[in-house]
């Protein structure tokens, strides 16, 4: 693992993608290490006195010329509710860059990349990151409903972008694993990765493992330090018990003991 630092980040702007999910940008005061997808910062929740732990979330984008990332938050308990209500201008302390990153693709490879949830801030964030053609990277973005959906065109120039929804109000209807990339058609892709929901992952995994694709998932254990330390964050692997913080949290499905 590289060197990683702690200090505080400016905030510049926090608002709403939708009911649940917003964008946070972070400036640092001093020059940005590179930042590769699927490595995380961990933020402390510094404007509530009840919550001592950092909370870890993906980086969503990075632009070096300005030194600063943005993450994606999507509010699931307090402490990811408080960072929604912080204000551009105050500061927030980051531990940086944390984890293991994806494999970067080959430059011919064909990759399909699956995001869930907040899972889709690393997918959008490799997928601009391979420097692939868009006509090699397929992206399926799955939530219940299309309220649940942020607005990704920026990032239709990266990929084509695809949707599912569980009640079918945008796109295809059901869960990732019923789009026909996924269903029908994922031995044509050299690379799978996915970032969601356990049982989403677990899914995706279990039809690359069928068809013999190189799938990577991200894993979203629950976390402390972050940094190796607290071992509260243990996933058992054919390695044997690895910190997801420090081994993780992107792991090649051959490697996890998952049951698919
Ligand atoms: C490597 C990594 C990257 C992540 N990236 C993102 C991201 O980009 N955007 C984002 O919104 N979230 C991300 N998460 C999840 C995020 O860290 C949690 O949502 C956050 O820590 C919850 O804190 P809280 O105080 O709001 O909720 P808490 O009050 O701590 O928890 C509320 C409820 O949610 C459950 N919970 C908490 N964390 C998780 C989790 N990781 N998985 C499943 N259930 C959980 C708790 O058990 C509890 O029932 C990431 C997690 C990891 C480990
Ligand atoms: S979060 Fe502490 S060891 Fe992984």
């Amino acid at each position: 693992m590289g060197k990683k630092s702690v200090s505080d980040f400016l905030v510049t702007e926090n608002f709403a993608l939708n009911r649940t999910n917003f964008l946070i940008r972070l400036k640092s005061q001093v020059k940005l290490p590179t930042i590769k997808p699927g490595q995380f910062v961990n933020i402390e929740i510094f404007n509530s006195k009840e919550i001592f732990l950092r909370r870890p979330f993906s980086v969503f984008e990075v632009d070096y010329a300005s030194s600063t990332l943005s993450i994606i938050v999507k509010i699931l308990g307090r402490g990811s509710k408080s960072l929604t209500e912080i204000q551009p201008g105050e500061k927030l302390s980051l531990i940086y860059p944390l984890g293991k990153h994806f494999t970067i693709p080959n430059q011919t490879d064909k990759v399909l990349a699956v995001g869930g949830g907040s899972g889709l801030a690393p997918m959008l964030f490799l997928a601009r990151e391979s420097g692939l053609p868009p006509e090699n990277v397929d992206i399926i973005i799955g939530a219940r409903s299309a309220t649940d959906h942020i607005d990704v065109s920026a990032y239709q120039k990266y990929g084509n972008i695809q949707f599912t929804t569980e009640d079918g109000s945008i796109g295809t209807k059901g869960f990732v694993t019923d789009h026909h990339f996924l269903k029908n058609e994922i031995g044509q892709y050299d690379k799978v990765y996915a970032c969601g929901p356990d049982g989403m992952m677990k899914a995706v995994a279990g039809l690359a493992r069928k068809a013999g694709v190189f799938c990577e998932v991200s894993l979203e254990n629950l976390m402390a330090c972050g940094f190796g330390v607290c071992l509260c964050c243990i996933e058992p692997t054919v390695n044997g018990n690895l910190c997801v913080c420090t081994e993780g949290p992107v792991f090649n499905i051959n490697d996890l003991k998952w049951q698919i």
